[in-house]
């Protein structure tokens, strides 16, 4: 993708090659939803369930609702914002843009914090410091890690990273590292995934990963998993819509929508099979939350010779993963900031780092300095879960419902049917996808909803 409109005020740029749209979408959709997020919830969540479930939802919303920001974006070649004033519609509409620029400066706060640990443990483990650690001792090499000044100096670190790309525009480089890094991150996963499956106690963590319980199907899990899917497509704030802003008119939506989903999910799978095996047999509890990842993985390392070096290459390509996350996390913002406020890009992208930096220091202070500090939502005391569980399980949702309203009833179909069909009338697809807009996507999440309160 070349500089953007938004700077030159010449026409928008768009993608080139199928490559670019699938390196962009999957860099977004891949990251630590999948590897860091994804263990730990379906661990709080009880395992099997938590997993039927994530992935049922990734069926029937995650497919139809990126199809819909796809087909938004697209049409308009418009931001989260700026979609709605392009198609003319109800200036109510406007409170989904605000809620898009708001989760994703939200979700970019706590997301930094946790790349920033990457950081942490990359160095670490380049410095060969987990090699000899016991696993007690890699439970409070985390927790001292995490209390101490040091995640602060990361995140930081990594929010400069990001403007420093995002000022450039989300550039040919982001593209090109994505393209090599992502196969590697998936190569990388496979190879530990062997090495866990040959782990004692193994069986137990396929097991607990594999075989539903469905008697812990409870409200808290099935709000869990949708939260999960919608967090783990960077579905419900406009992300996609805004990448597919930059689409071309030969890019086949439905099926970028599906492979997209289809990766994002296998890689969210592996990340479990690389996990559990490894809770189960160092004896873990797979209910330690966002710590669990962190603890676990070099647990693993320490099993496999040369660990270290396995080590490093992991959490680089953990760090990448992430970052081609949060540039598009910026990206939803500066647009708006662009579009809507005619900021220039490179202050509208100082404007994105400045706020999350304030919010990402709050939230690397909620393991250390803050605790203690209590929040006003039951079980979620501190402003890293706090951005955490609001945006996932009620921001994203919410958003997920009110865009799947809008592509659905309010859209011209006449101009639906054309994103998805190349001409005015409809397929059978296009009246599969509307038909699910309309009708499922929103009457599912208001139910979920409903009996969630
Ligand atoms: N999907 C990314 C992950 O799994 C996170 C992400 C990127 C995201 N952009 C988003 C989440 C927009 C919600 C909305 O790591």
């Amino acid at each position: 993708m070349s500089k953007s409109n938004t700077e030159t005020g010449g026409p928008r740029p768009l993608f080139t090659t199928r490559l670019g749209v699938i390196a962009t979408t999957v860099g977004s959709a891949v990251g630590l939803g999948n590897i860091w997020r994804f263990p730990y919830e379906a661990g709080v969540h009880g395992g099997g369930a938590f997993m039927m479930l994530y992935i049922a939802f990734i069926i029937i919303l995650g497919i139809p609702l990126i199809t819909a920001e796809y087909a938004l974006g697209r049409a308009t070649h418009r931001g989260i914002f700026g979609v709605f004033r392009a198609l003319k519609a109800h200036r109510a509409w406007n409170a989904l843009g605000y809620m898009g620029v708001l989760s994703a400066m939200l979700i970019l706060s706590f997301y930094s914090v946790v790349a920033g640990w990457t950081l942490e443990y990359f160095f670490g483990a380049v410095g060969g410091a987990y090699t000899d650690v016991s696993r007690e001792g890699l439970h409070t090499v985390f927790g001292e890690f995490t209390s101490g000044w040091r995640p602060l100096m990361w995140t930081v670190l990594f929010l400069v990273v990001n403007y420093l790309i995002i000022s450039r525009g989300v550039a040919r480089g982001i593209e090109r590292i994505s393209n090599v890094l992502m196969p590697l991150l998936f190569a990388l996963i496979i190879i530990f995934c062997v090495n866990s499956l040959m782990l004692p106690d193994a069986a137990a963590g396929l097991t607990f990963l594999f075989k539903p319980d469905f008697s812990s199907l409870t409200a808290p899990v099935v709000i869990g998993a949708m939260g999960q899917a919608f967090f783990s497509l960077s579905l419900g704030l406009g992300c996609m819509l805004t990448y597919a802003s930059y689409f071309n008119e030969r890019t086949d939506i439905v099926k970028s929508a599906t492979t997209t989903a289809a990766l994002d999910t296998l890689i969210a799978v592996l990340a479990g099979v690389l996990i559990f095996p490894a809770v189960f047999s160092f004896g873990y509890s797979p209910e330690a939350g966002p710590k669990l990842v962190f603890e676990v993985l070099p647990a693993i390392f320490n099993e496999m010779t040369g660990g270290s070096v396995w080590a490093s290459l992991f959490f680089f390509t953990l760090f990448i993963a992430s970052l081609t996350s949060t540039i598009s996390m910026c990206e939803i913002v500066v647009v708006f900031l662009c579009e809507e406020k005619k900021m220039k890009r490179r202050s509208a992208c100082a404007v994105t780092i400045a706020v999350a930096l304030v919010l990402g220091l709050l939230c690397a202070m909620s393991f250390g300095y803050f605790t203690g500090v209590e929040l006003p939502l039951i079980g979620h005391p501190d402003f890293f879960s706090w951005f955490d569980y609001g945006t996932s399980n009620i921001l994203l949702p919410l958003g997920g419902m009110l865009t799947s309203v809008f592509a659905g009833r309010v859209l011209d179909r006449k101009v639906f049917n054309r994103q998805i069909t190349g001409s005015e009338r409809p397929s059978a697809l296009s009246r599969l996808i509307g038909f699910s807009l309309r009708y499922i996507c929103p009457a599912l999440i208001a139910v979920i909803f409903i009996v969630n309160l």
